[in-house]
């Protein structure tokens, strides 16, 4: 028997594609690994009787002899057929479209190219092997393509899906359908009040249960106005979710909760109404949602405060409920890791044995690790005693410990400078928003939940037993391999404004996208003015990590687009003529770095005059003092204060100048100023005469040395710089040209000065 199938949950692209599939291996039956997405469901009940498919339970496992896979190469979203690639007597074919993972399964037959749908790649065999479609098959093709690639507009759809698209339209494909069946979801009612429940969100906590309340009043009636409460429950993940609902003379209560100690049917008994633990509602004669609200809240208050149960926190779900992974990342995995940091991370999962205590690596590392990229930054998280094992840890690799006994962190540095942080597995209360944490004790998961994204949310086990067990409790993995950039709750970038640069440098960094949700959110939060409640160092730290990207340029664009500049100082623009200046840096840069010796730590430097200079040197001020800046690059960035716009006039001028001159001149810049001013400048003078002062003067030995005027005699003191500068001058314009000069040139000028004094 041949078997076709896809991933559990099976979407439009996978059924389209097993639907492909069929045409290919004619003699196979469809079947689904569990049940498929409402859409899927909602589409087969409409336009696609013809296809027969198989129940599962219909299916004698034994018999399979083939199976086709489409739309997944990952054994565990197989469900149940996953204990058919584990049968090395079934011959596998794989139809996908999804990046590569060091998770796939390969068949006998592997077909793999990274297109915008599955579909696509079937329906170009389809048309090598000229098999015939009809026009109800090519809707359902159509719908597959359309669905995956947000009819034909993310960036990852191909020319390929194009061309598979323009064919099956030929081929009688109804685009009618296609797009009333993908927007068909919710009625205009429904997506109407959606967003107003949206827009009207409000966030509370009592004791350790957070829940939401929204609300609103329209003119009309919606239907199934409890999916839109589930929906904004799964969306925003609280514990609990409320909707008051004002429409046709009544206020509607739907009450939904993922909560042991809130049941929605209590609460909405109070209101006459009834239901489920988790799903209930009430209908109230009612015109005042204001009341309703707060007795909703008074309701809500007694029932959790006099609930028997004492729960731990609850973390949130994952967005799509998923489950924690239970996979492991093999040793052999670990591509981008250096040889000796893999063989660290093992000999410390060793001593957490030793010690008793689970220990993990988490964060950054394990995203980049996961992308095939190398990150030397250690965050390591202990459940138990974090500071006894950091200093164990400490004694163990000689390393310099410090600790922070109020955050049970520490900080390991050890004799090659490689730096391990290490934290104790804790979750965080906020006072207030952009507050300092309160720290409690308590499990992994609730520090994994405490994270910024969910791409930063997994950590992988240390321990021998479990070495590179990899724990994703928000599909980190899953939104890795997509490309997303999602929060884990609603109020994060509330908590910690710094988020908001941190998603932004993330998407540019790795070319992701910032989830609309969350995107949402992050804008509320800019606007909020979040930001001014959080300490100005930490900002500052933000902006300058920003600009430390390998290319910060893209960062600063989408920070502009989101109105997000005028953060950093009310009158901060990203004009066409900074984008222009920016945009000549890394040239610039890569010509002279090493010349003007400017270290990687400083580059962002370069980046920040770029995008400073249009400032006045007043607002460059206010800037410098709002964000306290170090001293050090502070007086770096103070170039753009003084009159540096006259100085490169003067410098690009034709007129010739001797090479003191331009010394004297460009001797004042620091060398971020320098390699700025050769992308800020297109005159050639200008950066003929910065060249040669980077490449020739700077570096030009001088003949003479404080010990020459030592023994002519000159008292030391600051003299002695004003001396050899004069020799310096005459040396290079090339009126000294030898050592014997150069003492001459001394000789006569002092004694020249001493006869004056005289
Ligand atoms: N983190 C967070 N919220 C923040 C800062 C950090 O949740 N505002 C968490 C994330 O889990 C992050 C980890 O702390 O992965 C370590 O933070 P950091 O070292 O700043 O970031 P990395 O993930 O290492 O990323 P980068 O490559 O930018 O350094």
């Amino acid at each position: 028997m041949e078997l076709i199938v896809s991933h559990s949950n099976a979407d439009m692209d996978s059924l389209a594609a097993m639907a492909a599939a069929s045409k290919i291996y004619p003699e196979a039956k469809l079947v689904f690994a569990d049940s498929p997405d409402p859409g899927v469901r909602d589409f087969l009940a409409h336009y696609g009787q013809w296809l027969h498919l198989t129940p599962l339970k219909d299916i004698p496992l034994h018999e399979v002899k083939k199976l086709i896979i489409v739309d997944t190469r990952e054994a565990r979203r197989l469900g149940d057929l996953r204990v058919l690639i584990e049968n090395p007597e079934i011959e596998l074919h794989v139809y996908d479209h999804h990046p590569t993972t060091y998770r796939d399964i390969v068949g006998d037959y592997n077909c793999v190219r990274q297109v915008g749908s599955t579909t696509t790649l079937l329906i170009e065999l389809i048309q090598e092997k000229k098999l015939p479609v009809s026009p109800e098959e090519a809707t359902l093709f159509l719908a597959g393509i359309y669905a995956d690639t947000g009819s034909l507009s993310f960036p990852r759809t191909t020319a390929s899906d194009l061309n598979a698209a323009a064919w099956l339209l030929e081929k009688g494909g109804d685009l009618k359908i296609v797009t009333e069946h993908l927007n068909r979801t919710l009625s205009p009612e429904q997506r109407d009040l959606l967003n107003r429940l949206l827009l009207s969100l409000q966030f509370f906590q009592i004791k350790d249960q957070n829940f939401l309340i929204t609300k609103a009043s329209v003119s009309y009636y919606a239907n199934d106005a409890s999916l839109l409460t589930q929906r904004i429950l799964d969306l925003e993940k609280t514990q609990a979710a409320f909707s008051l609902i004002q429409m046709q003379g009544r206020i509607f209560l739907i009450a939904r909760s993922a909560s042991k100690t809130v049941n929605a049917a209590a609460i909405c008994e109070e209101f006459g109404g009834g239901g489920h633990e988790t799903a209930a509602s009430a209908s109230l004669k009612e015109n005042n949602l204001e009341k309703v609200e707060e007795k909703l809240l008074l309701v809500l208050k007694n029932k959790i405060e006099s609930s028997d149960l004492q729960q731990a926190p609850q973390p949130p779900q994952n967005q799509q409920g998923s489950q924690e992974s239970v996979e492991t990342l093999h040793l052999k995995d670990w591509k981008s890791v250096p040889k000796a940091i893999a063989e660290l991370l093992k000999e410390m999962g060793k001593l957490a044995d030793d010690e008793q205590i689970n220990l993990f690596v988490v964060g950054g590392f394990v995203r980049d690790l996961m992308l095939g990229i190398e990150n030397l930054d250690l965050d390591l998280v202990v459940e138990g005693d974090g500071i006894s094992f950091a200093k164990k840890m400490a004694g163990v690799l000689k390393a310099d410990l410090t600790i922070h006994e109020p955050f049970k962190t520490a900080v390991l540095i050890l004799p090659d400078q490689l730096r391990i942080d290490l934290a104790t597995a804790r979750s965080e209360f906020y006072a207030r928003p952009a507050a300092l944490p309160e720290v409690a004790s308590t499990t992994l998961k609730q520090d994994l939940t405490r994270r910024d994204f969910s791409i930063n949310a997994m950590a992988l086990k240390l321990n021998p037993n479990d070495f590179g067990r990899l724990i994703d409790f928000f599909g980190g993995q899953r939104d890795l391999q997509h490309g997303i950039i999602r929060v884990l709750h609603s109020s994060s970038f509330m908590d910690d404004p710094t988020r908001i640069f941190r998603a932004i440098r993330y998407e540019q960094r790795y070319g992701f996208h910032i989830e609309s949700h969350t995107e949402k959110l992050l804008k509320e939060a800019i606007y909020s003015g979040v930001l001014s409640k959080l300490s100005r160092d930490r900002i500052r730290n933000e902006i300058i990590l920003l600009l430390s990207e390998k290319n910060p340029i893209p960062a600063i664009q989408r920070i502009g687009k989101l109105k997000g500049l005028s953060l950093i100082h009310p009158s901060l623009r990203l004009s066409g003529n900074s984008l222009q200046i920016l945009k000549q840096i890394p040239e610039v840069l890569a010509a002279f770095r090493e010349t003007l010796q400017i270290q990687d730590h400083d580059i962002w430097i370069i980046y920040a005059l770029g995008l400073f200079c249009q400032l006045t040197p007043e607002e460059i001020e206010e800037l410098l003092m709002k964000w306290k800046f170090p001293l050090q690059d502070s007086q770096k960035i103070s170039f753009l204060k003084s009159n540096w716009e006259k100085m490169i006039h003067e410098l690009s001028h034709s007129v010739p100048k001797t090479p003191s001159e331009i010394f004297q001149k460009l001797e004042k810049i620091p060398s971020e100023g320098l390699v700025f001013c050769m992308a800020y400048s297109r005159n050639p003078f200008l950066k003929e005469r910065i060249e040669q002062y980077a490449l020739k003067f700077q570096k030009m030995k001088l003949f003479l040395s404080g010990e020459d005027l030592k023994a002519l005699g000159v008292q030391p003191g600051p003299i002695y710089k004003e001396w050899l500068a004069k020799v310096k001058n005459e040396q290079m314009d090339g009126n000294i040209q030898t050592r014997e000069q150069a003492l001459e040139f001394l000789k006569k000028n002092l004694k020249a000065s001493a006869q004056k004094k005289d």
